[in-house]
C-alpha cells in the first residue's frame, strides 16, 4: 500500500484545538500553516503564543515559529495549495435548537477544496454528527474528485491538551480510501517519536498512555467522538443524581463514589458530583448528538435525561446556599471563586460557575467573581450587575458565603484560617466538591458540598 510522505499541513482555525495542533505537527517536522480569520486571534498567534491559557503552549508555539516551520496566516491562497494534508479545526457550536451548527465546517470544506492539489488528504478533526463526512464527500466530488476525506475526532482537554496530544490513549482515523486513513496515522507516529524533545519545550511530564492507533470507517470515527463525550457527560450527570439522593439520605456521595470507582468494571472518572458539566464541548456534543439521534429517527432518551440532570446542577447549588440563609438571598454578599468551566484553562464557555452566579445576582444576591485566568472570557457572560475583581482577597471580603465553582487547586488548598478570617459565620458552597469537609466541621464555619 502506498502511503502519502506529507511534507507541508494546513490548519483551518487556530482556536483550542486547531493551534493545538498545528504547533505540535511543525515540531514533528511538518511545515504547518495554521490559518486564522479571527484578527484578534492571529495577531497574538503571530507574537508566538497563544490568545488563550493552556499550561506548556506557549514555547511550543514560539519556537515552531521561530524554527520557521509554523507559519500563521488568514490566507487560504498562501497556504491550502501547497498542502498534502489539510485539517478542518473550525468551530462547531451548538444551534439554538441544540443540533450542530455545521456552517463553520461546509463553509471551510468548500473553500479549502477550490484550492486543495490533486490527491490531497482533507483531514476533519472539528466534532460533527455522524453523516456529516459522507455529506462533505458529496460536495468534494463536485468540485474537485480526486480529494480524499478522513475523520480524525479529536480528544484533547483544555488544560492537559499538550500530555493528552502527545501521550494519547488512542488516536483515531476513519475514512473510505485506507491509504489516506494511513497516512493520517503516520502523522501521529511522526509526533509520537518526537514527544519527549516537544515536552521538554513545554515542561509537561510523560504521562501513562495506551498509545492505539485505530482505523475504522468514516461513519464509526465520527460517531466515536460523540459517543464518547456523551459517556462522560453521563457519567457526571449519574453522579449528580445520585449527590441528590445522599443529600437526603445522609450519604457522602465521594465517600460513595470513590467505593464504587474503585470497581475496575466501572472506574473513578468523571463520577465527580457538583455543579455539572460546561465548556465549549460536553453540552454541544451531547445535544448535538440527541439531534443527530432524532435525524435517524433515534431517540436518545437516556442523553435526555443526562442533559436535564446537567441543565439542573447550577440551580441545585443555588437552591442550598437559599436554604442555609434561610430562604432569603436579597443583599447577602456572595463570593464566586472560580469562572473557567473547569482547572487549567481559561475557557469559559457554558461555564456552571458563570451560571451560578447570574442565577444567585437574579435573586437578589450582591454577587463578586473571581477566576485565576478566566475573568477575561467570563466578563461577557457575567450579568452587568456582577462585580469582576482581579484578586482572591479582593472577591471573599465582607463575604456571606463563598462558593467555590472551579477546582482550581489554589481555591481547593486554601485553610481553614483562610475562612476564618473572612466571617466566623462563613457558608462554604463547595460546588466542586473539593474541600476537606472534616477540616471545615470542626471549625464554626458552615459547609456545603454537593451529596456530601
Ligand atoms: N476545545 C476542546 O477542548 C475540544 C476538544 C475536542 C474537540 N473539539 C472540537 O474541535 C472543534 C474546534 O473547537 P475549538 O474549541 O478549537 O473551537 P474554537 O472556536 O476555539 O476555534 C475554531 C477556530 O476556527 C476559526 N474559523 C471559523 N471559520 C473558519 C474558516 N472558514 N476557516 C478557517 N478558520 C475558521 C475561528 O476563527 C476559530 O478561531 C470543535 O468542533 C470542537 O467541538 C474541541
Amino acid at each position: 500500500m502506498a502511503i502519502m510522505q506529507p511534507s507541508t499541513i494546513t490548519v483551518l482555525g487556530a482556536g483550542y484545538v486547531g493551534l493545538t495542533t498545528a504547533a505540535l505537527l511543525a515540531h514533528a517536522g511538518y511545515t504547518v500553516y495554521a490559518l486564522e480569520p479571527n484578527k484578534a486571534r492571529l495577531d497574538v498567534i503571530k507574537q508566538g503564543r497563544s490568545f488563550f491559557y493552556e499550561a506548556g503552549l506557549d514555547p511550543v508555539i514560539k519556537t515552531a515559529l521561530e524554527s520557521g516551520k509554523f507559519i500563521p496566516t488568514n490566507s487560504y491562497e498562501d497556504s491550502v495549495p501547497g498542502s498534502d494534508v489539510v485539517f478542518s479545526c473550525v468551530g462547531t457550536p451548538d444551534n439554538p435548537d441544540g443540533s450542530s451548527n455545521l456552517s463553520y465546517v461546509f463553509s471551510a470544506a468548500e473553500q479549502a477544496a477550490k484550492l486543495m492539489k490533486q490527491s490531497a488528504v482533507f483531514v476533519q478533526k472539528s466534532t460533527v454528527p455522524v453523516g456529516t463526512g459522507a455529506k462533505i464527500q458529496e460536495l468534494f466530488s463536485t468540485i474537485n474528485q480526486s480529494l480524499h476525506y478522513v475523520s480524525n475526532p479529536e480528544f484533547l482537554r483544555e488544560g492537559t491538551a499538550l500530555e493528552d496530544t502527545l501521550f494519547f490513549d488512542r488516536v483515531v482515523a476513519g475514512g473510505d480510501h485506507t491509504e489516506s486513513v494511513q497516512t493520517v496515522l503516520s502523522l501521529y507516529h511522526q509526533l509520537e517519536a518526537q514527544r519527549d524533545s516537544i515536552a521538554a519545550i513545554a515542561a509537561i511530564t510523560s504521562t501513562e498512555a495506551k498509545g492505539e492507533y485505530i482505523a475504522t470507517g468514516l461513519a464509526s470515527a465520527e460517531l466515536i467522538k460523540v459517543t464518547a463525550n456523551a459517556f462522560l457527560a453521563l457519567k457526571i450527570s449519574f453522579a449528580n443524581s445520585i449527590a441528590k439522593l445522599a443529600d437526603k439520605s445522609g450519604a457522602d456521595v465521594v465517600e460513595v463514589m470513590d467505593a464504587v470507582g474503585a470497581d475496575k468494571r466501572i472506574g473513578r472518572a468523571f463520577l465527580n458530583a457538583g455543579r455539572g458539566y460546561g465548556g465549549g464541548c460536553f453540552p454541544k456534543d451531547v445535544s448535538g448528538l440527541i439531534s443527530s439521534g432524532l435525524d435517524y429517527g433515534v431517540d436518545l432518551e437516556i442523553m435526555q435525561a443526562a442533559q436535564g440532570v446537567n441543565g439542573s446542577m447550577p440551580g441545585y447549588v443555588a437552591e442550598k446556599l437559599l436554604q442555609a440563609l434561610n430562604g432569603n438571598l436579597e443583599g447577602a454578599s456572595i463570593a464566586i471563586l472560580g469562572l473557567a468551566f473547569k482547572a487549567g484553562t481559561s475557557d469559559s464557555r457554558k461555564s456552571p460557575g458563570v451560571a451560578i452566579a447570574n442565577i444567585l445576582s437574579k435573586a437578589g444576591a450582591v454577587v463578586t467573581a473571581y477566576d485565576p485566568k478566566a475573568n477575561e472570557e467570563a466578563k461577557e457572560d457575567l450579568l452587568s450587575n456582577i462585580t469582576l475583581v482581579d484578586s482572591l482577597d479582593d472577591c471573599v471580603q465582607n463575604a456571606t458565603a463563598v462558593v467555590i465553582a472551579t477546582e482550581w487547586s489554589e481555591f481547593a488548598s486554601l485553610p481553614v484560617t483562610f475562612y476564618q478570617q473572612i466571617n466566623s459565620s462563613l457558608i462554604i458552597v463547595d460546588a466542586v466538591n473539593k474541600l476537606d469537609k472534616h477540616a471545615l466541621a470542626q471549625s464554626n464555619l458552615q459547609y456545603i458540598g454537593i451529596g456530601r
